[in-house]
């Protein structure tokens, strides 16, 4: 599929997002081994996701789907059964990742394939630390890459310090850690997403978190089943996020979305940059915060990310890039050499395809360097593959001289159905009554400060 966008009029727009896809494969694998069943509101219905669902359907759990977004989850207590063929993880390296935890705890073996782009990506980041708390567990593409055969086995819990800000490797071990003997504990060298602690906390599974923030979870446990509702994900509207920042006098309101503060880096950032932007909490009932965030564009100004910032907004970067290229100044995005193993090298995809749209970007190792403001062109550009690159330049294009055509963008669909629906909006807006909420302000983000070697 091609998308095709042009220059968008002024944004004046009130949107939702589809629910959080980092909650969603976590909340559904938590409410597989509770003990009973679990209703799953504003689950993300996008290809990934699906890809847990149906893993775990292959693994003996019924799973409804009475809408799109709502799941009935039929939890076993903990007792899983031998998938009947290989477990297709498809484009998914949350899934995999994630699995590779929760089976290396079973009786039985598995094999966890991936589709060629999932193939490429490195498995030795929870192979390692999954061998160390005894699990049989091997990579068997050439550097450890994909399919993975793990052979369950039993389980000891392991005090774990994780070499890579990865939240995909806490919840891997943390899910292992449910079915191991004693305590499991991850100290990771800076701040990842909460969620897998959060729902476990949520679901009454006992966890600590400690002094140094590492986080631990002791054994044998049986999460306690219940309903639950996912906040939308501030990764998808980070995309119409950064396009009324951008753009001036642009104005947009999400509801209804994902506060949680190991998520919201990048609204922090676009306040750096120079935008209004304004959040208002509505709810932590279930241990999630969510509620409104609020967006008026100015023109942005440059800036640097860097640091314990960068696990923090991972996803959110391609967007902060083109973001960086319409504003005034040099943006500098460094230490994020992790971009170049995501589902393609992101590093060199954002530089490529902004080049071709007529920006000035230079590519560093670990990241990039973006001279703005870009006079951006609409032009053909390539989505290697992966959504967020797709999205990213389907956003750029709402800048850009004349058309600008994304090519195979129908990766899209593994975090985002609906993303077209709501880009039409932004190109072709009816008119409509936003409402006024009644939020604080945020404080400016500061960049954060990295002592130079
Ligand atoms: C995710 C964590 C991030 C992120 C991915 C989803 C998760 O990966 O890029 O889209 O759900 O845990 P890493 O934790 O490997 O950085």
């Amino acid at each position: 599929m091609e998308l095709r966008v042009k220059r968008a009029p002024r944004i004046d727009i009130e949107i939702t997002v589809p629910g959080d896809k980092s909650i969603s494969h976590r909340a559904v694998i938590i409410a597989a081994l509770s003990n009973g069943v679990c209703v799953l509101n504003g689950f993300l219905p996008s290809e990934d996701c699906m890809h847990t669902v149906n893993a775990l359907r292959a693994l003996g759990i019924q799973i409804e789907q009475p809408e799109r977004d709502t799941l009935v989850v039929h939890g076993k207590r903990r007792v899983l059964t031998p998938p009947k063929k290989e477990i297709d993880c498809g484009n998914s390296g949350t899934t995999m990742r994630l699995l590779a935890g929760l089976l290396a705890g079973q009786t039985f073996e598995s094999r966890l394939v991936g589709d060629s782009g999932l193939s490429r990506r490195p498995m030795d980041r929870v192979v390692a630390p999954l061998r160390k708390m005894g699990a049989h567990i091997l990579a068997e593409g050439p550097e450890q890459t994909p399919p993975l055969c793990v052979r369950g086995g039993s389980l000891h819990g392991i005090h774990y310090r994780s070499p890579i800000a990865s939240s995909q490797v806490k919840g891997a071990l943390l899910f292992a850690g449910l079915f191991a003997k004693g305590k499991t504990t991850v100290v990771e060298p800076s701040i990842t997403r909460s969620h897998t602690e959060l729902l476990f906390n949520y679901f009454l599974v006992r966890t600590a978190k400690n002094g140094d923030g590492s986080i631990s979870v002791f054994g044998d446990q049986v999460p306690e089943s219940r309903d639950f509702t996912i906040p939308g994900d501030i990764s998808s509207a980070a995309f119409w996020l950064v396009a009324a920042a951008a753009q001036p006098g642009g104005h947009l309101l999400v509801r209804e979305i994902g506060l949680n503060d190991t998520r919201t880096a990048v609204l922090g950032i676009l306040l750096r940059m120079g935008a209004q932007v304004r959040e208002a909490v509505e709810g932590v009932d279930q241990l999630e915060p969510h509620g409104i965030v609020e967006v008026t564009g100015i023109p942005l100004k440059g800036t640097v990310i860097q640091g314990k910032e960068v696990p923090q907004v991972i996803d959110e970067l391609p967007i902060l890039a083109v973001a960086g290229a319409l504003a005034n100044g040099t943006t500098i995005i460094r230490h994020a050499e992790e971009l170049r193993i995501k589902e393609t090298d992101r590093i060199a995809a954002i530089a490529h395809n902004l080049r071709v749209m007529g920006a000035k970007v230079a590519e560093i190792n670990d990241g990039l360097e973006i001279h703005g403001p870009a006079a951006l062109h609409g032009a053909r550009v390539a989505s290697f593959g992966d959504h967020r690159i797709a999205m990213a330049f389907a956003v750029a294009g709402l800048f850009a001289e004349g058309e600008t055509i994304i090519q195979d963008a129908d990766c899209i669909r593994e975090s985002y159905p609906g993303f077209e629906t709501v880009l039409e909006q932004f190109t072709n807006p009816k008119r409509m009554q936003i409402s006024t909420p009644v939020i604080g302000s945020l404080s400016p983000a500061r960049a954060e400060r990295v002592e130079e070697a």
